[in-house]
């Protein structure tokens, strides 16, 4: 798919790896981007010709419906939004609320493809993002492995049933965002150590994981797959 003259939503698409997308595809002459998010205000996007924010929780199946009913037809749809908190630690320590919510981020795709499919181009595609430990998991890391796990089983199943429209997954590793609220030495420390195992031994940038969206969006020819933009985490 050609991005000039597209129309693209992108969930998520204020802060870390979405804003890092929609400013790549901005720059690649999409049509129009709407960059979605709780607090759009946050992003730095104001003044881009081609972004519009819009205001809306994933979690909200009404205004994602008016959502879509007013912007009409469209080409891609992109969910990077990580829907809410996210439960760390081992299992049996762990709050069941706290695992539970976890899933929101689930929740926040399924709403938005069941919802924004209706008026989804059949020419178009849609990309979620995952996250390495759906296929290796690290101790403290089993809520997101669950969830991981469930949006990638989700996506393949969803390939055969939504053809010709695509869909496919990138999975990031550890990518340096504002997902972690850390500062200073402790910022670089918690990178240093979650990655220090890695084949490549350093956090990713949003920029390499948008990448890799961009890729899933213009080869014509991958659907209901991953794509792993990891540092080598699955490997190592
Ligand atoms: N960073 C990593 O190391 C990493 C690793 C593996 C997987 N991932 C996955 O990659 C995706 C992007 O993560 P990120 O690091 O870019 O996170 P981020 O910088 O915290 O960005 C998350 C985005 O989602 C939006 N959002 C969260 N909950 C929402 C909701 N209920 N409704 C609408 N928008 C919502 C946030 O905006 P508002 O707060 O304004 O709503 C923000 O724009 C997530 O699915 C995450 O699980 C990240």
């Amino acid at each position: 798919m050609d991005i000039h003259d597209k129309k693209i939503v992108v969930f998520g698409g204020t802060s870390g790896i979405g804003l890092a997308t929609t400013i790549l595809l901005s720059k690649m002459n999409a049509k129009l981007i709407f960059a979605v998010s709780r607090n759009p205000e946050k992003s730095n996007l104001n003044n881009i010709t081609n972004v519009e924010l819009v205001k809306i929780d994933v979690l909200d199946e009404n205004s994602l419906s008016s959502f879509f009913k007013k912007i009409g037809k469209y080409d891609v749809l992109i969910n990077a939004a990580t829907g809410g908190e996210r439960a760390i630690g081992p299992f049996m320590n762990m709050d069941l609320v706290g695992y539970r919510n976890s899933f929101k981020k689930l929740w926040g795709y399924t709403n938005t493809v069941s919802i924004g499919l209706k008026q989804l181009s059949k020419n178009g595609c849609i990309v979620l993002v995952s996250g390495s430990p759906a296929r290796k998991c690290k101790a403290g890391q089993i809520a997101l492995a669950s969830v991981g796990g469930a949006v990638e089983a989700f996506s393949r199943s969803l390939a055969a049933e939504i053809k010709p429209i695509r869909i496919n997954i990138v999975s990031p590793g550890v990518i340096d965002t504002p997902m972690v609220q850390l500062e200073g030495e402790e910022r670089d420390d918690f990178y240093k150590n979650a990655t220090k195992d890695n084949l490549i031994p350093r956090s990713g940038k949003a920029e390499e994981v948008a990448q890799a969206i961009l890729f899933a969006i213009q080869n014509d020819f991958i659907t209901g797959t991953t794509i792993d933009v990891d540092g080598g985490w699955l490997n190592s």
